[in-house]
């Protein structure tokens, strides 16, 4: 057994894994640079808010809001669309608005994974229309396969294989979301 087989059956309890496709390390590196390319694309003065998309975004969003060295403020939006399954049911709850202010503001939408593109098409229109200054989209993961993808992300930190992906906050039946790597666990 590889010592990346031993480290998923640790965090899993015993899955097996079919292979890790983002290393811890890896996933770092790429979240320092998006930080640095965030800071540096608003003027000093810029009101920036970074709204989290729960849950599946938390811990890129705690490394990321790390990286990025200027002022902001964050927020969550709470939305589910996959239930327990493996794929989108199409529909998108929003289960927590944001309660901050968004008018003349710089929003970041801070998303884990583009996938259908069903979430971001279904949401971002309701943030567009609060008035604020700017709406951009930072995802760490881009399957680039969403067929009418209304908002683009301006920020991507890979482009993804299209294959059932976990950890690093992404869940399989609310399980994995823990593992410090993104993997395929062997189907
Ligand atoms: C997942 C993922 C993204 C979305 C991407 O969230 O975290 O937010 O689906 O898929 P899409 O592009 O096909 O819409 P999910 O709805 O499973 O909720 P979660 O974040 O709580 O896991």
């Amino acid at each position: 057994m590889t010592a990346a087989e031993r480290e998923f059956e640790e965090y899993t309890g015993g899955e097996p894994l079919g292979r890790i496709v983002y290393s811890a390390s890896e996933i770092a590196a790429r979240v320092a640079g998006m930080g640095a390319e965030i800071a540096a694309a608003y003027p000093p003065d810029a009101d920036i808010l970074l709204l989290g998309l729960l849950k599946g975004s938390f811990v890129f969003l705690g490394d990321l809001v790390r990286q990025i060295r200027r002022p902001l403020q964050v927020d969550f939006l709470v939305a589910s669309s996959y239930g327990t399954g493996t794929k989108s049911s199409g529909s998108v709850e929003l289960l927590y608005d944001p309660r901050a202010p968004m008018a003349g503001r710089h929003i970041i939408i801070v998303e884990d994974i583009v996938d259908s593109g069903t979430t971001l098409n279904q949401l971002c229109g309701g943030i567009a229309d609060r008035d604020p200054a700017s709406v951009e989209i930072c995802a760490l993961l881009h399957k680039r396969i969403a067929p009418d993808l209304e908002w683009e992300p301006r920020w991507v930190g890979f482009d993804a294989p299209n294959e059932f992906l976990v950890g690093y906050g992404l869940d399989h039946g609310e399980d994995f979301r823990h593992l410090p790597f993104i993997a395929c666990p062997r189907t």
